[in-house]
């Protein structure tokens, strides 16, 4: 919990750890009668603009980001291959910037189910940055809340862990997200109303913030009502 200046000038206070789901990108551009493709390709600069505002304006910590659900393999062959080379892209193309802010990234899912050159420049991202201490940013690509319960139960009885020593903490420690905290806010932008099968484990007490603002169309604006919003939640956690 950090407190710091909205525009409104008041103290406010603010989420330690961001989950995005990234979602409007295909209705961003068949609203323009372009192809969804140009959607994913506009939403990169909503990713650039959101991840800069959030550590340099708000120094949030954890920032992860839903980019490609182990679900989204059921689109069309060449929409999957233009998020891959698009991710690839973007990965390569950020990450010095990034290293050069503090950044540490970091990757949640089934990597070794995607391409070659996309495995290559995850790995180099996460090797370039790892011992930085600023922002920690996770991909969240190919990734699915039910698939990662599942790898952390397999990974437990195959290490032969007793059922007396499984707790909330150990149990923690084999997600994907092991070593990050729980999500305090996830945003959805795109006006679904639904998680998707986004980290349903670590958001188990989160503040939503859904917005029908399309991920291209979401900038510094909406950023900060977000947080606003966030800041005017009474998280209880069950008590009083
Ligand atoms: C989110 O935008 C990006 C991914 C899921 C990869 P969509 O591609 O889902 O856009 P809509 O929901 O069809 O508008
Ligand atoms: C969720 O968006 C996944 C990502 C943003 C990566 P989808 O567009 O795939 O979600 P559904 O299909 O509407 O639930
Ligand atoms: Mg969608």
């Amino acid at each position: 919990m950090k407190a710091a200046s909205l525009t409104t000038g008041k103290k406010v206070r603010l989420p330690n750890h961001i989950a995005i789901i990234m979602d409007g990108n295909g209705r961003w551009a068949e609203r323009r009668g372009l192809p969804r493709f140009e959607g994913h390709l506009a939403g990169l600069e909503s990713v650039r603009s959101t991840i800069r505002c959030l550590n340099n304006q708000y120094q949030i910590k954890y920032v992860t980001l839903y980019s490609f659900s182990t679900e989204n393999w059921n689109r069309p062959e060449d929409e999957v291959m233009s998020l891959f080379r698009l991710l690839e892209e973007i990965v390569d193309k950020e990450t010095l910037e990034l290293h050069k802010e503090g950044v540490k990234i970091r990757y949640l899912g089934h990597l070794q189910e995607l391409p070659q050159g996309l495995q290559l420049a995850i790995n180099r991202a996460i090797e370039l940055t790892k011992n930085n201490t600023g922002m920690t940013l996770s991909l969240a690509f190919n990734y699915g809340g039910r698939t990662e319960i599942l790898d952390a139960v397999c990974r437990m009885i195959a290490e032969g862990i007793s059922p007396q020593s499984i707790d909330e903490k150990l149990f923690n420690n084999y997600l994907y997200t092991a070593g990050l905290p729980d999500v305090d806010l996830v945003i959805r932008t795109g006006g679904e109303l639904r998680i998707s099968n986004f980290l349903i484990w670590q958001s188990a007490y989160s503040e939503y913030y859904f917005t029908d603002v399309l991920w291209p169309d979401f900038d510094k604006k909406e950023v900060e009502k977000a947080l606003l919003s966030y800041s005017q939640r009474q998280r209880r956690f069950g008590g009083l």
